[in-house]
Parts: C-alpha cells; structure tokens; sequence
C-alpha cells in the first residue's frame, strides 16, 4: 500500500516499483531517520498538533522500530524507501496516531535531514583517524629522524633529504585534509528540517527548537535551497578525493621503496598477498588497492557533481542517486586511513640501503654549485661548470671525491681540502633555510606537528 495510492488510476507494477525503490541504498540512514522523526515529534507536541500521550506513543513505537532494525527483524516490504518503510511500520505498530508523523514535514527536508546527520558523524571519525595517522608519522619521523634517503625530481636521484623530512610532506598534506574536513563540518551544520517540500509550511513550527534538539548550530535561511542543495555532500567526496590524491602517492611510494629494487623498507608480509601460481611472490595488494580505491572515489566526486549540474530548483528524484557516494565515501576513507597508519607504523625501515643510493648519481653537483657561490662564483657560471665536470666524470665512471688534487684544481677555485665534508651528511645540514632538510628544521617541524595536534 503506498500513501499515494488514492491519487492514481494506476499503480506502478513490481518491477516499477523496484527500480524506483532505494531501500537497499538508504537503509543505512535509519538511525539518523528515527532520531529525526523522535524530534519532529516533540516539536509538533510543543505546537499543539499532536498531544502528550499520542508524543509518547509516537517516540516509543519509533524506538521499537530502531531495535527492529538494530537487530534484522524488521518486517520489509515493497517499501519505496526507508523513510516510507519506518512511517508504514509505525503505522503497524501503533495505528491510526502514525498519521500525524508527517505533519509539517516532507521527505525531501527529512531526507537532507538525515544525510547531514550521517555526514557530521562520520567527519568527526575520520578527523580523529587523520589524527591519529599525523601521529604515526610524528613518531615515524623521530625515531629516524637522521636516516638520508636521495629526494627525487622527474623520479631521477635530485638531492640528499632526511627520510623524516620526506615522511613529513605527507603530515602536512594530512593536515591540509583535516582542515577542509573541518570546514565541510561547518557547512554541514545547518539544519534543513522544517523547509517542507519545497517552500516552508503554513504550520506553526520550531526550527531553533529541531535545530537545538539534532545539535545544528544553525536554521537553513531558504527552504528551496535547503531541500535541493546536495553541497555538503560534493564538498566532502572533493575533500575525501583529495585526501586519496595523497594516500595513493604515498602508496605508490612505498610500492616502489619497498620493491626488491630499492629495498627501502620492508612492509610487513600481513599487509601483503602471495601469487596463485609464483611461489616465491609478495605482493603490495593493500597499497595497490589504495590506488585503486582513490580512482573510485574520483569517479564519486564527479558522479555526485554531475547530479547536481542543470537540475531545476528544487527537489528532482535525481538526488536519490546519490546514496551510494554517501554511503560508501567515509566508509573507504575510514578503512584506508585505518590500514595505512598501521603499514607507516609497522613497516622497516633499511637505512644503510637509503644512504647507499643518496650517494650516487651526483646528488651533491647543486652542493658543489652552492660553495662556489659561497667563494664568489655567479650562480650560472658555477652552475655550467659542475655540470660540464658531471659530463666528463660520467663517462671516465669517477665521482667528485675520486679527483685528484691536480684534477680538482683544474675545475675549482678552492683547494679539495675544503670538500672534505662533502658528504650527504653534511649536505643535508646545510639545507638550513626554513622548510629545509636540515635535521634542525625537521626537528622544528615536528614540533610545530606536535603542537598542533595537541590543540
Ligand atoms: N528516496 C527519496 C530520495 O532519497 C526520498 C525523497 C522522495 N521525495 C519525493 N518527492 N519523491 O531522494
């Protein structure tokens, strides 16, 4: 029986009634629903529309409808949705007082209502889980905190960096997700329920007292806006791609410094899979699905745009579809910040390996440029000339240490007894300019990390 029945000479068939049914994909909003429906009530209490008595039964039968739910007995039917389904049990359940539920509401507030509640939920988890990841590579970055690694331009060996300085680049990207986390929670915050349909209601209601009751800091000011506006949801997925940008290069990274190639470090073998048919075979599966995951929710945040673009105000059954990008963003952007602070927390890390390939391919040529300034040389010049010196040690197979004093005076004009220190080390303490590589500036950063993960 649907509630529109007596309005129509026909009545869609099953198989009508199943492709315009989302019961399957907003099943999962019935907790925000129930909460939203109990609140509803109390306020049309206060607005005389129903009395004491019928609030009480009306609150109860809606929490018996929750443990149905809780616990898988609730009764499905050909529902058109669950907001339909939890109005047609009450009914069941309490009789005839169920008609007054709706009163002064409309599914298209109800369903933004209950969206937004779900939403705010899940923002406030998935702050906490950046968290705790911004912690994990805190910690990370301090136990190795002078381990060099080659930093790379174009995936070609560039200069000699602090593993830890390397790791702290995605600390700060963290940290730019969970400010626009925080931001989208503060646009979410505006409650959409008592916008009716599309134009208000001639009812006497109490949005300040619904907004109180649900914890939104705010009352939606149009209610054409209200009912239509899915903003919150695109800016999330944008805010969760983004977010997934930066978890699939750091998986991408890792996939390859953990390669038998780099031997970098070593992911733990229960992060791992084996082959079906190479024996010897240890696969990266869980960053690879993270890579994965992130072209999924990419192609969320366009399917959830698109929904939006060229619809007319307000409410088109259009919106529905926008469940699954709702329902399935926070849970992937959940799980995966779960998993990768425990692969960045567990994984090994082979310094000596690191260090061995921050020597090679002439990191230190910029080094050499930068003494040269330091005795007067102009940039350009010093610059040309390290570079024509690499071309030629090149192709004898030699490095800069491997100049003989004579050789080396050829080439520069300092004496080879001021390159002693010309070492990765060194050249990595040097990198003192604020945002440098230099141990003392990670250090700083990590400090400054760690203050603002105690605000
Ligand atoms: N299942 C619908 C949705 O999620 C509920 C809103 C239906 N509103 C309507 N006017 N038909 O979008």
């Amino acid at each position: 029986m649907k509630v529109w029945e007596k309005r129509f000479s026909e009545l869609p068939d099953d198989s009508i009634l199943e492709f315009t049914s989302s019961l399957k994909d907003d099943f999962f909003l019935y907790p925000y629903d129930i909460k939203g429906s109990q609140a509803h009530v109390e306020m049309l209490c206060r607005g005389g529309y129903i009395s004491p008595e019928e609030k009480k039964i009306l609150i109860e039968g809606l929490e018996k409808i929750k443990k149905e739910l809780d616990q898988g007995t609730f009764p499905f039917q050909k529902d058109e949705d669950i907001h339909m389904a939890i109005e047609r049990r009450l009914q069941e359940l309490v009789g005839e007082v169920a008609d007054k539920l709706h009163t002064a509401r409309s599914r298209n507030d109800q369903v933004v209502l209950d969206e937004k509640m779900f939403l705010k939920e899940k923002i406030k988890v998935i702050i906490e889980k950046i968290k705790s990841f911004q912690e994990i590579i805190l910690g990370k970055a301090e136990e190795n905190i002078e381990v060099i690694m080659p930093g790379f331009t174009h995936f070609r060996p560039a200069q000699p960096v602090l593993f830890s300085h390397w790791l702290m680049a995605y600390f700060w990207m963290m940290e730019r997700d969970k400010e626009r986390f925080k931001d989208v929670l503060k646009r979410n915050d505006v409650l959409p329920l008592g916008s009716g349909a599309l134009s208000g209601t001639s009812l006497n209601i109490d949005r300040e007292f619904l907004a109180k009751k649900l914890a939104f800091s705010r009352v939606s000011p149009n209610s054409m806006d209200a009912v239509s506006e899915r903003d919150f949801i695109v800016e999330f997925v944008f805010s969760s791609s983004l977010l997934f940008l930066h978890l699939s290069r750091l998986s991408e990274e890792l996939i390859i410094y953990s390669s038998p190639f780099f031997a970098w470090i070593t992911i733990p073998d229960k992060y791992c899979t084996g082959s079906s048919i190479m024996p010897q075979k240890k696969n990266p599966d869980i960053l690879e699905l993270i890579r994965g995951k992130a072209s999924k929710i990419l192609g969320y945040a366009t399917a959830i745009s698109s929904l939006i673009k060229s619809l007319p105000l307000t409410y088109n059954r259009d919106l529905q579809e926008d469940k699954d990008v709702l329902r399935e963003t926070p849970r992937e952007v959940i799980s995966t910040l779960e998993i990768i602070q425990r692969i960045v927390k567990e994984m090994e890390i082979h310094p000596a390996n690191m260090q061995k390939d921050a020597t090679t391919s002439y990191v230190l040529a910029t080094d050499l440029v930068e003494l040269m300034v330091e005795k007067g040389t102009p940039f350009r010049q010093a610059y040309r000339k390290v570079g024509e010196i690499v071309k030629i040690l090149e192709k004898q197979g030699k490095d800069f240490s491997s100049l003989s004093q004579e050789e080396w005076n050829k080439y520069f004009p300092f004496p080879k007894e001021e390159m002693k220190d010309f070492e990765v080390k060194i050249s990595v303490e040097r990198k003192k300019s604020s945002g440098g590589t230099a141990p003392s500036r990670v250090k700083e950063q990590i400090a400054r990390g760690r203050e603002l993960l105690a605000k």
